[in-house]
């Protein structure tokens, strides 16, 4: 049976852009929407045009440069904001306007000081105007999980009446619990008028951990749009990570039994990217891309690895593109192995790049044999910043730690059948255990930088 498809709509450079120390120039977002776009996300959320001339110009270039995703402008519920996202979406292939509102009693009192009525009605002016300029129109009810029911429903008919074509339920703050969440998009399903002509959209916010959780009950009560953000990032405790939902529904099709199209190996170089970009590390223990994700440091567990890694792990590390650290880079390594790892750790390069990184890779692997993720790193960020420095300073001080240890496990191939074989172990042993090895990360020194690089 065909399996619903789920829209993946991506707003790590809006929502996510939002949190502490997260902010990025306009070349870091085309950067990672061109990532994004590899990754094979359906929604850029690019940024709110009106917010500053930054982020105007960050949505007009990523607009102008990406052709296959749709790209999303934020826009709060008035003509200024709308016609400015409309302004910066002129080049798109493929353009959103998304309006959003705030429709709880606790925002309308204290943050807009307006009344329901008002409220109804700039909701409802706003997407006309929206759908006016554009066919693709998102809307939100800002704080929707604390808003009254019957207010949310009479809002969001409106919205539809209006133009709307996805409408996204935020639980802006995060205080929804996953059965509340389900509910709630059951009863906007069972009572809006024109629901049915609409795509349904889940936007959790992780106040209580729960975002993951909310967005996949919200997708088992009919959404069919989950917003979230490459490794969490958003407002505080941040959105749903990306990474986490696609994946819960690969390894789980038997509760999950939805589609994305989400290339997998494309998550953990994603995520590198942003926390290269941004400088802010991903806990070690983070579910999918955490640099302890696929360590194995019990001696139980490492033992079980050893005989079976159907043991401890669900999914392959290939599955979600963490490297094979097997392939060991030294001055041996061609310019397509180079190449190869240095798009895992979310680097494409153009020939003549590659070309000079591999210049000066050779050098440095002549110099320490064997060249770790972290050198690398660094390397191209030399090469990048037009530094000379990798080619000669290397060994001094702690730029270039010594090799790490690593332990061999057997590796299984998945014999699990159907599309998404290769995305986790088989459900249950069948026999079918690998001959295939991989390098699990089997040592604790770790420099600062390296503390949010896997594999070292
Ligand atoms: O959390 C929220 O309510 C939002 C809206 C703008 C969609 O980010
Ligand atoms: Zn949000």
């Amino acid at each position: 049976m065909e399996r619903p498809r789920i829209t993946i709509f991506d707003t790590t450079l809006r929502d996510g852009e939002q949190s502490p120390g997260c902010s990025m120039n306009v070349q870091e977002k085309l950067r990672l929407a061109q990532q994004l776009d590899r990754l094979g996300v359906d929604v850029i959320e690019a940024g709110f045009p009106i917010a500053s001339d930054g982020d105007f110009e960050a949505v007009q270039s990523i607009a102008a440069s990406l052709r296959r995703p749709i790209i999303a402008g934020l826009a709060r519920a008035c003509t200024g904001d709308v016609d400015r996202a409309w302004q910066a979406l002129q080049g798109a292939a493929r353009p959103r306007i998304h309006v959003f509102l705030a429709t709880s009693d606790i925002h309308l009192k204290y943050k807009l000081r307006i009344t329901r009525e008002k409220c109804l009605e700039q909701a409802r002016d706003a997407v006309r105007h929206a759908k006016s300029l554009c066919p693709d129109v998102e809307f939100s009810p800002e704080d929707a999980t604390r808003t009254d029911v019957a207010f949310l429903c009479q809002v969001v008919e409106a919205a539809i009446a209006a133009g709307a074509t996805t409408v996204n339920i935020p639980d802006t703050v995060g205080y929804s619990m996953p059965e509340e969440y389900g509910n709630l998009i059951r009863t906007l399903r069972e009572k809006v008028a024109g629901i049915d002509k609409v795509t349904i959209s889940t936007h959790c916010h992780n106040d209580l951990g729960l975002a993951v959780a909310n967005s996949l009950a919200g997708v088992q009560a009919g959404a069919r749009q989950v917003e979230c953000a490459i490794n969490g990032i958003g407002e505080r405790a941040g959105n749903a990570s990306l990474e986490e939902i696609v994946m819960a529904m690969r390894v789980r099709p038997d509760r999950y039994p939805y589609e994305t199209a989400i290339a997998g190996e494309h998550l953990y170089p994603s995520s590198q990217m942003l926390a290269e970009i941004t400088r802010v590390p991903v806990q070690p223990n983070k579910a999918i891309i955490g640099r302890n994700a696929f360590a194995h440091e019990a001696g139980i567990h490492q033992d079980g690895m050893l005989k079976n890694p159907l043991t401890y792990e669900i999914m392959t590390p290939q599955s979600v593109g963490v490297p094979d650290s097997r392939l060991v880079l030294g001055k041996h390594s061609g310019r397509h192995a180079l190449a190869l790892r240095c798009e895992q750790l979310g680097h494409q390069f153009e020939r003549r790049e590659l070309d000079e990184i591999y210049r000066r890779f050779v050098v440095l692997a002549d110099r320490i044999k064997k060249v770790q993720d972290s050198h690398l790193l660094e390397l191209i960020q030399d090469v990048a910043s037009g530094n000379v420095s990798s080619d000669v300073t290397g060994s001094k001080g702690k730029k270039f730690p010594p090799a790490a240890a690593t332990l061999q496990f057997p590796r299984a191939v998945s014999a699990a059948a159907g599309a998404n074989a290769s995305d986790s172990h088989p459900a249950q042993v069948s026999g079918s255990a690998g001959q295939a090895s991989v390098s699990i990360p089997f040592t604790d020194h770790h420099s600062e930088q390296e503390d949010y690089l896997w594999g070292v």
